[in-house]
């Protein structure tokens, strides 16, 4: 199966991160099969949903931290990773996330654009940015403090506190914690729910919803210009090194 595993299911379309092995890290490829995968869905009319989702023990470990490092010498977030961002950003299709076990960096703030999470009662979620030198993007550093408050954003966001599904819930970010075994079809479930809608009225119930989605994507460019900065900072430069090296 490849890293990026793509099907769609009646109206809904299913997006399954799946590199197991790097705790599904995205890398560049990954990210341009999300982002393809995504714009497809937005114009494909059968489509009415979609799904995103990991594999049983992990939801997504964030970007790959390799990339990171080859990416301060380039000059920043790469392409791949800005047109992921936007293209959810700007994503008109109602979005499910179906998470299970770690959701860390990306594998969170993704969290955040999407409609209805369902997390496994073994998600955990987490965004160690500024305690690798970085710091939060996809938006997050607008959409977080709107969500949950300023005070718990920056927990998350800033001090790196990791949430339990139910504390996301709690937090806004999750509708629902079921069974980890569970959270697929619970996911697909939901993402039936919303495809039997009026999908005209759904797009404009959630066009309003949302508010500016150019507000959103200038923060994105925001981020990427001030994340670009850190990742060429001996703190990130060091503290990336250290992850990568470690010793188990
Ligand atoms: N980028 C690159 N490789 C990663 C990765 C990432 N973001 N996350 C995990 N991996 C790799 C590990 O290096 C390891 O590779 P190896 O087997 O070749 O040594 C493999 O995935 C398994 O990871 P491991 O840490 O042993 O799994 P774990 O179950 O103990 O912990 C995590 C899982 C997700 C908690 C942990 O891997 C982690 O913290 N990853 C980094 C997450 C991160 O900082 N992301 C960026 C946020 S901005």
């Amino acid at each position: 199966m490849p890293d990026i595993f793509i099907s769609n299911e009646g109206p809904v379309r299913k997006i399954r991160i799946n590199r197991p092995e790097k705790k599904n890290a995205l890398t560049l490829a990954m990210y341009e099969a999300m982002a393809a995968a995504i714009e497809d869905a937005n114009k494909a009319d059968t489509v009415k949903c979609v799904v995103i989702g990991g594999t049983p023990d992990v939801f997504c470990a964030g970007n790959d931290l390799n990339d990171f490092i080859a990416m301060a010498r380039v000059g920043g977030l790469a392409d791949p990773i800005i047109k992921f961002l936007h293209t959810l950003a700007r994503c008109e299709k109602p979005l499910v996330a179906a998470v299970s076990g770690a959701a860390v960096g990306v594998g969170t703030t993704m969290l955040l654009h999407c409609d209805q999470v369902i997390a496994g009662d073994n998600a955990v979620l987490l965004t160690p940015f500024v305690s690798l030198g970085l710091l939060p993007e996809a938006g997050s550093s607008l959409i977080a403090p709107r969500l949950m408050g300023h005070a718990r954003a920056f927990s998350l966001l800033v001090m790196g506190k990791p949430l339990t599904a139910e504390e996301a819930k709690g937090a806004g970010i999750v509708n629902m914690v079921v069974p980890a075994a569970g959270v697929d079809a619970q996911a697909l479930a939901v993402a039936r729910e919303i495809a039997a809608l009026p999908p005209e009225s759904v797009t404009a119930a959630r066009r309003l919803m949302r508010g500016s989605v150019e507000e959103i994507v200038a923060r994105i460019d925001e981020e990427a210009e001030s994340f670009k900065i850190r990742l060429a900072s001996p703190e990130a430069q060091k503290a990336l090194a250290a992850f990568l090296n470690r010793k188990r």
